[in-house]
């Protein structure tokens, strides 16, 4: 007994990790299908102890499926998520798509898991940066009641996608050996560097993504009124996203009483010993699953402020294991 599961975009960063936590979380599947562009139909793939031949992703692709993992790219989602969901599959998707379609649900399971049971065939899985920030935001909101967030993202270039990846490798080696760094992904070097640049600008000046970040919050918390702001940067680090938050809360909040509900609530560390440097790393979190909170702080610009800091793999939490996790809320 198992699930026919797909993936849509099979062969991407994010792609990669489902095919790994499938196997990992032991997810029961009976069948597996891997989608990709025309590109890379006909390639072959170990996956799940057997070799899967990649298919081109096209409307009729999904007859038979229970669950369609979609990691490509925004259009695609748009054009093929419906047609999964017409095929009797539910439709868990990556890209920003529909993530602000009150039709459909924007889930991170241990902050609001019943959601997904409303499903009408799509279910979105959250940008990478609000889904870690929520893993610290929401046991904070849950304990005091959320009133203003301020944050600054440092997001790592894998979640540009493989090509990113390959980007900063090569811009090292290129520097290493005294060759001239080339760039195609980022509009400036990102070795060595730190661009205040996630995403397209839009008119008010700030970036999608960090309008990703204060709309799907406030979707994701059920608090449409939330005032949040927010930054988004990229560094050349590999993977994990850190995001470091001010926030204010409507009732009194102590050190103390923010670490228990980090602590007690599911899927987050806490991580938090400055007397011995302690505090959440990107390159401890990794390919971990759960994601760290740590210099957890009485902001002194606010009554009733918290500062703190924020990390998760941004492939997993951020991507691939939310995803995983929607589909292990629904089965279980
Ligand atoms: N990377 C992250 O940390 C992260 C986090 C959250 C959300 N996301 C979202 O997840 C999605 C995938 O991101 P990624 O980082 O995995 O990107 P990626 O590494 O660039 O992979 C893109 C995937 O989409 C496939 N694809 C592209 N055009 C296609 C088409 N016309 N038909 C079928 N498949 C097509 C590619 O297949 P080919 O190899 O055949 O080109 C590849 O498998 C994006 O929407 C992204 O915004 C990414």
């Amino acid at each position: 007994m198992g699930y026919k599961v797909g993936i849509v975009g099979a062969t991407g960063a994010v792609g990669q990790e489902f095919i790994k936590l499938l196997s990992d979380r032991n997810f029961p599947v009976s069948e597996l299908k891997l989608f990709a562009s025309a590109r890379s139909a006909g390639k072959q793939v170990e996956a799940l102890g057997t070799t899967i031949t990649i298919e081109e992703a096209t409307e009729t692709c999904f007859d038979g499926l229970d669950y369609v993992l979609f990691s490509a790219n925004g259009s695609l989602s748009k054009a093929l998520c419906p047609a999964a969901a017409k095929a009797g599959a539910v439709a868990i998707d990556n890209s920003s798509a529909f993530r602000m379609d009150p039709e459909v649900p924007l889930v991170v399971p241990e902050i609001n898991g019943e959601a997904a049971r409303a499903h009408k065939g799509i279910i979105a899985n959250p940008n990478c940066s609000t889904a870690i920030s929520l893993m610290g935001a929401a046991p904070l909101h849950k304990a005091f009641g959320l009133k203003r967030m301020f944050a600054s993202t440092y997001q790592a270039v894998s979640g540009s996608g493989a090509e990113a990846m390959k980007e900063l490798e090569d811009q090292l080696k290129a520097w290493s050996a005294g060759e001239p760094i080339e760039k195609s992904v980022y509009p400036h070097q990102i070795a060595f560097n730190a661009l205040p640049h996630v995403d397209v600008f839009q008119d008010n000046g700030y970036t999608k993504e960090e309008m990703k970040l204060v709309n799907e919050s406030r979707k994701i918390m059920g608090l449409p009124d939330l005032v949040a702001s927010c930054t988004c940067v990229r560094v050349p680090v590999m993977r994990s996203h850190s995001i470091s938050i001010n926030a204010e809360f409507e009732r009194p909040v102590s050190v103390e009483e923010a670490r228990a509900a980090i602590a007690e609530f599911p899927g987050v560390d806490l991580i938090d010993e400055p007397s011995s440097n302690t505090y959440p790393m990107p390159l401890d979190f990794a390919g971990r699953v759960n994601c760290g909170v740590g210099r957890i702080r009485q902001d002194i610009g606010f009554d009733n402020g918290l500062a703190f800091w924020v990390v998760g793999d941004q492939l997993w939490k951020g991507a691939a294991l939310n995803a995983i996790q929607i589909a292990e809320y629904l089965i279980k």
